[in-house]
């Protein structure tokens, strides 16, 4: 009897219950109602009583050590059998349909008017927004002290040697004429910076299109003619232009280009200053001597240049009355151009 308790102790205690069908037999084996210990205990009937006490006190003793170790693996089992079948989440995957984002407002305009002038033939460049004092002014006849340079207050990151943000992107011009030959026809998107106070009119970082085409026999019917087929293919056919006579230092003659106010159609209001018109652009006919800083042959070649400046077009385009919104990523107001 004794080698019989023995040997079941032993067996108990070195069964592996490592899986589910492991605890299953175990179970059968030794925990259900008919177990082996249940067996013994029959057997021990015709023992002594003295006896009987003893080996039933040993025998209840392995019953205890079997439930615990049956509830215990079985917890333990569970256990590691939720952690297999918890569904991970995938960390690697794109995240999921969360809120789909939307151009902003100037980002449609400048690919709007990028398409327009597509149109007629013009390739895009682009070009530093740091820039050298020669490609920003100098190369653009802007003599040096000269007063024209105040009209572009600037953001100078070293003075000697003159390093500055660029004021517009006639500078990616300059670079483009110097190194290529024309016919040139080309604009010029980008970001641009004058040392200006924000207001709601005016801020110090903005963006600016600025057009060039150089040819033989370039005359400024081609320049009024590109610039109202711009006008009307942006703002209507019925929109009405005016050109104003203007200076800047690298075109000459230089013009303006007004638009009738699309805001109170040219009745007068606070936007037109109540003269029913509003300035969209400066252009001109390419001064020769910024031809010839750029080492184009100036007797044989012209050009007409021109600018604009998104944040205005747009701001006309969706009767926006303050600058500063373009930045302030206030999701109310941009949420308005989703479906644009
Ligand atoms: N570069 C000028 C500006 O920033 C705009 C302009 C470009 C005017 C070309 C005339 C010709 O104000």
């Amino acid at each position: 009897m004794n080698k019989k308790i023995n040997s079941i102790k032993l067996e108990i205690e070195n069964f592996k219950i490592e899986n589910k069908k492991d605890l299953e037999i175990f179970r059968i084996e030794y925990v259900s109602k008919k177990n082996k210990i249940s067996k013994i205990f029959n057997e021990i009937k015709n023992l002594e009583t003295k006896e009987k006490k003893k080996v039933g006190h040993i025998l209840n003793e392995i019953k205890e050590y079997v439930k615990k170790k049956f509830k215990n693996k079985k917890k333990e089992i569970n256990k590691n059998e939720e952690i297999i079948n918890k569904k991970f989440e995938d960390l690697t995957l794109p995240p999921g349909n969360k809120e789909i984002g939307s151009l902003h407002p100037i980002t449609i305009i400048r690919y709007k008017i990028v398409s327009i002038f597509k149109k007629i033939g013009f390739t895009i460049i682009d070009g530093p927004e740091i820039e050298n004092d020669w490609n920003n002014f100098t190369a653009l006849n802007f003599p040096e002290k000269h007063p024209a340079r105040e009209m572009q207050d600037t953001f100078f990151i070293s003075k000697k040697p003159s390093i500055l943000l660029r004021t517009h992107t006639s500078s990616v011009q300059i670079r483009e004429m110097t190194n290529k030959k024309p016919p040139i026809r080309n604009i010029s998107p980008g970001r641009v910076f004058r040392n200006e106070a924000i207001s709601p009119r005016t801020h110090c970082v903005f963006h600016q299109i600025e057009g060039l085409y150089i040819n033989k026999n370039i005359n400024f019917y081609d320049l009024k003619e590109t610039l109202f087929y711009f006008t009307k293919s942006m703002f209507g056919k019925k929109i009405k232009n005016r050109i104003r006579p203007s200076y800047f230092p690298f075109t000459e003659p230089s013009i303006e280009i007004d638009i009738n106010c699309i805001i109170c159609k040219g009745e007068g209001c606070k936007i037109c200053k109540y003269t029913g018109w509003v300035e969209i652009m400066g252009a001109g006919m390419v001064d020769p001597n910024v031809l010839k800083n750029c080492k184009i042959d100036n007797k044989k070649y012209k050009g007409f240049a021109f600018g604009m400046g998104l944040e205005r077009i747009t701001m006309l385009k969706y009767k926006i009355n303050d600058i500063r919104l373009f930045t302030e990523n206030d999701l109310k107001f941009l949420k308005q151009f989703s479906n644009l």
